[in-house]
């Protein structure tokens, strides 16, 4: 079995998107995976109870309980790897997990961890994507599902979605046009990655 296990620090619309998908799409059946739990590195994360009530495993690791952004990443790779009996699960997906990964995080998960961000990257990595589209004056926004690699928002890109932006838009009308499209690439770019593995 493929175990996934998906890291959110808030909403989870992506992470109950991929769920959803999961279970419409007999990813068990078709492709042998399943989501083996839900980490959130916030307890008040609203994604939390979303999980519950599909009837997923979650857990929390609270990154203000650690000295340093290393041992943060030592505990939270320590409770990753014991969702899966091998040690080691097939897919680890950031879905609007806000932490920086220390590099020894990255490696330990080298072609296996999976991130989506909210611009056409390499266009606009970090924070504040959207105000920063509509500050440039971006005719188009979107997103990127990319492989993480050491360098923050960067990674092979494995698939991305474009949306216009539109002369009414703020942050948050532009934003929700966006998150809409993450819930479709998202779920495709993992079932193309589960069927390379
Ligand atoms: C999403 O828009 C995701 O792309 C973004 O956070 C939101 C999470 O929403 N991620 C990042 O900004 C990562 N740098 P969700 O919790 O409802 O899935």
């Amino acid at each position: 079995m493929k175990n996934i296990v998906i890291l959110i620090s808030g909403g989870g619309s992506n992470m109950v998107a991929i769920a959803k998908a999961a279970e419409r799409e007999r990813w068990a059946d078709r492709w042998d995976a399943r989501i083996a739990a839900v980490i959130s590195n916030r307890t008040d994360a609203k994604g939390l109870g979303l999980a519950q009530s599909l009837g997923l495993k979650t857990a929390t690791l609270d990154h203000k309980a650690y000295a340093s952004r290393e041992a943060f990443d030592e505990a939270l790779m320590a409770l990753i790897d014991s969702h899966d009996p091998q040690g080691r699960p097939a897919l680890v997906v950031l879905a609007g997990f806000m932490r920086i990964l220390t590099p020894a995080f990255v490696n330990h998960y080298a072609g296996r961890l999976l991130n989506i961000h909210p611009s056409l990257l390499p266009a606009f990595p970090g924070l504040h994507t959207h105000q920063r589209a509509l500050a440039a004056g971006c005719k188009f926004a979107g997103a990127t599902v990319h492989q993480v690699t050491a360098e923050l928002d960067h990674g092979p890109i494995l698939a991305q979605a474009v949306v216009p932006v539109l002369p009414t838009d703020d942050e948050h009308t532009l934003a929700a046009r966006v998150l809409t499209q993450e819930h479709l690439i998202y779920p495709r770019a993992i079932v193309d990655t589960l069927r390379s593995l």
